[in-house]
């Protein structure tokens, strides 16, 4: 059982900080890099980065509830129903929701954002003719729709802040 709840802490950990690091990672430097893209540029770029980072965004992020959900049920104290009840489970539940709740946000909000930077729709525009530019829908300009998926994602990230303080209380048996 120790080896067990070693290796479950060692790649919850290993995963955690990973999760985490993708979304430092956007905010502080691939974010702040498309800015000072052409729309030209940027499309291409974004095609060929942004669904990889939301598959292992997303991916990372279901192993580490998993390995947390074991790491308190399997080989930590939440071992009956009333645990749940104590300090440590209701830490270890708002860990839970908050872990499901910034993936639903990686999902349902900052990928979508970071997508509408370079919409599939206006893909023909790199290799269009000049007369057909005029009929073709127009690139969002850059610096509104950044602006937004930039604050998204700085949301997300202050998400983990919360979520690893609740791994040190945790740790510490709240
Ligand atoms: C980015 C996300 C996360 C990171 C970076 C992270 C990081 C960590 C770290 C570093 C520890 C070791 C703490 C220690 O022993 O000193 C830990 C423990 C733990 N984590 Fe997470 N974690 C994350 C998400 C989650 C989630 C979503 C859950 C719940 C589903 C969870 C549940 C736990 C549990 C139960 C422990 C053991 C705490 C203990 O009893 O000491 N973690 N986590």
């Amino acid at each position: 059982m120790l080896i067990a709840a070693m290796v479950l802490r060692y790649l919850h950990i290993i995963l955690g900080i990973t999760w985490f690091g993708g979304t430092v990672y956007r905010s502080l430097i691939l974010l702040p890099g498309l800015a000072t893209l052409s729309p030209e540029q940027r499309r291409p770029f974004l095609q060929s980065v942004q669904e990889g980072h939301e598959t292992f965004l997303l991916t990372t992020g279901f192993l580490v509830i998993v390995l947390g959900i074991m790491l308190g049920a399997v080989v930590g104290p939440i071992q009956s129903g009333s645990a749940l009840f104590t300090a440590y489970g209701v830490t270890w539940i708002a860990s839970m929701t908050l872990a499901a709740i910034i993936l639903g946000w990686e999902g349902f909000m900052v990928s979508p954002a970071i997508a509408a930077l370079a919409p599939d729709d206006a893909e023909e525009v790199v290799v269009a003719t000049e007369p057909a530019r005029a009929v073709l829908p127009p690139v969002p300009s850059m610096p509104g729709s950044l602006r937004r998926a930039q604050t998204l994602a700085w949301i997300e990230v202050g998400g983990f802040c919360l979520l690893v303080s609740f791994m040190v209380l945790m740790h510490f048996g709240y």
